[in-house]
C-alpha cells in the first residue's frame, strides 16, 4: 500500500506505477536512509515527541533491519514505491502502530535529499582512497625512473627530452588537484537538511543540530526551502568526476599510443587486455578505450543534472527522482576507471630502451643546441635560425645532430663550436640541465 494512500479512490495505473516508483534504482539508498531514519528517531525521542521507549523500540528494529538487509535476509523483491517506503513499511510491519510514529516532523522529500547527501559524501570517501591508491602507484614510478629517458611532446612531435618520472608526475598533479577538488565539494554539502520536512520546517520541537551532529554534518541547513530543493552538491560532485574522468583520458590516449606497434615505450600486461576473433597477432588496450570511452556517460550525468535542474520551481519537484540513476552510474563508472587505471599502471612494462632510443631522432635536442651557441656568445634568435639551418643539413645527410662534425658546426655558426658540444647535447645533459623548478632535472 502507498504511503499516501487516503485521498485516493482508485489504485494507480499500472504504468503510472512503473514510471513513478524509483525502488528498482534508489534501493542502493538503504544504509543512509536507515541511518537518517535513527539519528531522526533518537532526536524525537529526546525533544518528548515520542516517548523514549518507543524511541528505544523503533532504534533496534531499524538496526535490525539493516543487519539483516547487510546479511542478505530481506526480500527487495516487492512493489514498493521508494526506499523509503519500503524501510518504513517494514518497520510497522515488525512493531505495529508505534512505527507509524518514524515519520512525525519529517518529509520524504527532506529525507531523499539526506540520503542522497549522505551517498554522495561516502562515494566522495571511496573515491579519495581510489585516488590515493592510484597516486600511491604513481609516485612508485616516479621514485624509480629519474633516469629512465624519453621524449617529451609538443602536437605530438617529439620536442625535448624528459624522463618517466617527469611524465607521470604531470598526472600526479592533475590528480593532487582532483582530491583537493573532492575535499573542497566534500566541506560545502556537510550541511544536514533533515528537519526541513517538506519545504516549511515543522510545527513540532525538533532539534536539528542534534540530528545533524549524530550524522556527522557541520551543522543544519539555513533555509528549508533550499534544503529539500538543492542538488548542487551532486552536480560539484558529478562535474568533479568528469574532469577525474578527462584526466584518465588523456592518460588512456597515450597509453594506447605508446601502446603501439609503432612507439613500443609500453606493453600493458595480458591481465588488462584482449584480443581478438580474427586476427590471432592482437592485444587490444581495451581498458583503456573503455575508459576513455567512459567520459562520456560520466559528462552526460553531469549535463543531464544541470538540465534536470535548469528554471525548476521551489522547492521539491518529481524531475528530481531523476537524479539517481544518472549519478549513481556516474559514480560506479568513474570509480572503476580509476581503479582499472591504477590496476594496469601497477602492471604496465616501461620498455626503457625503446623510449631512449626515441630521444636519439627527431632532432629532440635542438634546443640544446642553440643553448650552448648562446652560452658562447650567440644571441638565441640567431642561434634558433643557426639551428635550423644545421637540421636541413642533417636532413639531407641522414644525420644527428650528435653525429654533424665540428667543420659543419662552425661553418654555419661563425666559429664558436668545440668539441665539448656533443657532452653538451648528450641525451643525460639535457635533461641533467634543466633544473628551472618542475622541470625534469630539478626532480
Ligand atoms: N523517490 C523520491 C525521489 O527520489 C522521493 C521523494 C518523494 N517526494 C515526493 N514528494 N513525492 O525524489
Amino acid at each position: 500500500m502507498a504511503l499516501w494512500g487516503g485521498r485516493f479512490k482508485s489504485q494507480l495505473d499500472e504504468s503510472a506505477k512503473n514510471f513513478n516508483d524509483s525502488f528498482p534504482f534508489d534501493q542502493r539508498l538503504y544504509r543512509q536512509d536507515i541511518t537518517g531514519s535513527i539519528a531522526h528517531t533518537k532526536m524525537l525521542a529526546k525533544q518528548n515527541i515520542i516517548t523514549q521507549s518507543e524511541g528505544d523500540l523503533i532504534v533496534k528494529t531499524l538496526e535490525d533491519i539493516l543487519f539483516n538487509i547487510e546479511n542478505g535476509n530481506i526480500d527487495f523483491n516487492t512493489d514498493a514505491e521508494d526506499i523509503h517506503s519500503f524501510v518504513e513499511a517494514l518497520l510497522i510491519e515488525k512493531i505495529g502502530d508505534i512505527g507509524k510514529k518514524l515519520h512525525t516532523g519529517r518529509s520524504r522529500n527532506d529525507q531523499v535529499a539526506l540520503d542522497m547527501k549522505l551517498y554522495v559524501r561516502d562515494n566522495i570517501d571511496t573515491m579519495l582512497h581510489t585516488l590515493d591508491s592510484l597516486l600511491m602507484t604513481i609516485d612508485d614510478i616516479i621514485e624509480v625512473n629519474k633516469n629512465t629517458y624519453m621524449p617529451g611532446f609538443t602536437h605530438m612531435q617529439k620536442a625535448q627530452p624528459i624522463t618517466l618520472s617527469h611524465y607521470i608526475a604531470s598526472y600526479r598533479e592533475m590528480f593532487k588537484r582532483d582530491y583537493s577538488r573532492l575535499i573542497d565539494t566534500k566541506k560545502r554539502l556537510n550541511e544536514c537538511p533533515l528537519g526541513s520536512a517538506a519545504l516549511a520546517g515543522t510545527v513540532y520541537n525538533l532539534d536539528r543540530e542534534y540530528v545533524a551532529r549524530e550524522l556527522g554534518f557541520d551543522k543544519a541547513t539555513e533555509n528549508s526551502l533550499d534544503s529539500v530543493s538543492d542538488r548542487d552538491y551532486l552536480i560539484e560532485y558529478l562535474f568533479d568526476l568528469s574532469i577525474i574522468m578527462m584526466h584518465l583520458s588523456r592518460l588512456s590516449e597515450e597509453i594506447i599510443i605508446f601502446n603501439t606497434d609503432d612507439y613500443r615505450y609500453i606493453t600493458i600486461s595480458d591481465k588488462f587486455s584482449t584480443g581478438s576473433s580474427i586476427m590471432p597477432q592482437k592485444k587490444n588496450p581495451d581498458m583503456a578505450e573503455l575508459i576513455r570511452g567512459k567520459v562520456g556517460r560520466v559528462y552526460g550525468s553531469l549535463v543531464s543534472m544541470l538540465t534536470t535542474m535548469k528554471a525548476l520551481p521551489l522547492a521539491y519537484n518529481k524531475d528530481m527522482q531523476e537524479d539517481k540513476e544518472v549519478s549513481f552510474d556516474a559514480m560506479d563508472n568513474a570509480i572503476h576507471s580509476v581503479e582499472l587505471m591504477n590496476g594496469m599502471l601497477k602492471n604496465i612494462e616501461w620498455n626503457k630502451e625503446n623510449m631512449e632510443e626515441a630521444c636519439l631522432s627527431g632532432f629532440i635536442n635542438a634546443t640544446d643546441v642553440a643553448d650552448y651557441l648562446v652560452k658562447k656568445g650567440v644571441a638565441f634568435r640567431d642561434a634558433h635560425h643557426m639551428v635550423g639551418e644545421l637540421i636541413l643539413i642533417c636532413e639531407e645527410k641522414n644525420l644527428s645532430l650528435n653525429d654533424l662534425d665540428i667543420g659543419t658546426y662552425n661553418k654555419i655558426c661563425g666559429n664558436v663550436v668545440s668539441d665539448d658540444i656533443y657532452e653538451e647535447i648528450s641525451l643525460e645533459t639535457c635533461v641533467k640541465n634543466r633544473k628551472t623548478k618542475g622541470a625534469p632535472g630539478a626532480m
